[in-house]
């Protein structure tokens, strides 16, 4: 599997605000981490790729220091990737430049107010562009503030994003900035601003996490290797799954307790996932996944588990559409506003390959086929990708467990987080499987 991708933005922001070389392998070069990359260089940080090495690219990151961020040039263009967007904003808020994110189509529907409003407390200005119901969004104008102030937040949604960007804004704020998640999120922030020697340290108050950082922190470079990502690793998954005949060994993938539920939920559901060769890279937890074909029973997802599942319901769905029985899922109100709304672009996509879907407000619940293979698109129709590589993704796996195969609009998506994906997919006999380009 390729790198993870939340890592590799992560290891991208830290090095460039670290005084020295860092150095790191395994990096996902897709298109949300060349984002990054790109608004990284613009503030001033050197960026190379290096493939002079044995093995794959190495990338030399030298940083401008915690505090050092460059005014940049044009606008931060961020793609598709609310990850740069949300994260960068947090970055910025603390350094006294004023920058401008612009972003794609999709990004540009999708809610900002979220890091605005503690990020403004802090003392960033925002000049946003007013979105449907009242929502700030993309394009955008930051003036960030320093000295910043170091604030207590309670996060209102569980949000990953939030956390960091508060996190990295609070790294340049002198004083103690404290993040407090009454729902933990994936901590791979909080596990790297450790390694790179940030002052962070975890309290618990009635319950919740909180997570505090003392700012004016100095950060050391380090030597990075990125673990394969669970969320690419989750195609291969439900692939293996659901194709009559699967028995496939899918290597390196990140095993972070706050990202791997849908291993858990698939187990619950009664699908074979052995974890092989156990092991520790770059701080996280990895193993390689031994996966075989079986029967899946339908079943009710524990809305608890989803934030440690939060990018993987549109392949659950379609695992959950070939199960036998019915498999409900709730909670699940942010996948409305991820890269597309999922729960509506899944249960249309789903449908029009012939599964039986019922759109609830916060969730969708599937009848699945007891394991025959869904029909697949009519012909002369497409899914509706809208601009969301998981969706693309998703319904390229369900093509593989159907009958006339799926088409989907567009593929482009996937290059945002999963450039190799049609290759990997091909190789490991998708293609044979019903997988194939018009
Ligand atoms: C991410 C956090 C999640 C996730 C996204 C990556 C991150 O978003 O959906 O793909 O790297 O922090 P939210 O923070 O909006 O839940």
């Amino acid at each position: 599997m390729p790198g993870d991708k939340s890592i590799s933005h992560r290891s991208l922001m830290l090095g460039a605000l670290a005084v020295g070389e860092t150095r790191v392998t395994g990096l996902l070069e897709g298109e949300d981490v060349l984002a990054t990359a790109a608004a990284l260089r613009a503030m001033g940080a050197t960026i190379e790729r290096d493939t002079s090495g044995d093995g794959g690219a190495e990338w030399r990151i030298h940083g401008v220091g915690v505090g050092g961020l460059l005014q940049p040039a044009g606008a931060l263009e961020m793609g598709n990737s609310g990850t740069s967007a949300r994260l960068l904003m947090g970055l910025v808020a603390s350094h006294p430049i004023t920058c401008a994110f612009t972003g794609d189509a999709s990004l540009s529907r999708r809610p900002m107010g979220r890091v605005i409003e503690p990020l403004s407390l802090m003392g960033a200005d925002f000049t946003a562009s007013p979105g449907a119901n009242g929502a700030a969004t993309l394009p955008l104008m930051e003036r960030g503030l320093n000295p910043a102030v170091p604030i207590a937040y309670r996060l209102p949604v569980a949000s990953a994003q939030v956390k960091s960007a508060l996190l990295l804004a609070a790294l340049n704020t002198a004083g103690i900035t404290r993040v407090i998640e009454p729902v933990p999120t994936r901590d791979h922030s909080e596990r790297m601003l450790r390694g790179f020697g940030a002052d962070l340290w975890i309290e618990e108050q009635k319950g919740e996490r909180v997570i505090a950082l003392r700012g004016e922190a100095e950060l050391r470079p380090q030597t990075i290797v990125v673990p394969g990502d669970p969320s690419s690793a989750a195609f291969f998954v439900v692939a293996a799954l659901l194709v009559p005949g699967s028995d496939l060994v899918i290597e390196n993938v990140g095993l972070n307790p706050t990202r791997a539920a849908l291993f858990t939920v698939l187990r619950q559901m009664g699908g074979s996932i052995e974890e092989l060769d156990p092991r520790e890279v770059g701080g996280e937890p990895v193993a390689d996944l031994r996966v075989r074909h079986g029967a899946l029973e339908g079943i009710t997802v524990d809305p608890a588990l989803a934030p440690a599942m939060i990018d993987e319901f549109p392949v659950l769905f379609v695992a959950a559409a070939l199960a036998r029985g019915r498999t409900v899922t709730s909670g699940l109100e942010e996948l409305r506003v991820k890269e597309s709304d999922r729960l509506a672009a899944m249960a249309a996509a789903l449908r029009l390959a012939g599964a039986r879907v019922e759109e609830r407000a916060d969730g969708l619940a599937i009848e699945g086929t007891g394991g025959d293979p869904l029909p697949g698109t009519p012909s002369g129709a497409e899914v509706a990708t809208r601009l969301d590589h998981r969706i693309a993704m998703s319904m390229a796996v369900a093509g593989l467990a159907s009958h006339a195969g799926v088409t989907i609009d567009d593929a482009t998506p996937i290059a945002t987080s999963f450039p190799a994906f049609e290759a990997l997919l091909d190789a490991a006999g998708g293609a044979d499987a019903g997988a194939r380009r018009p």
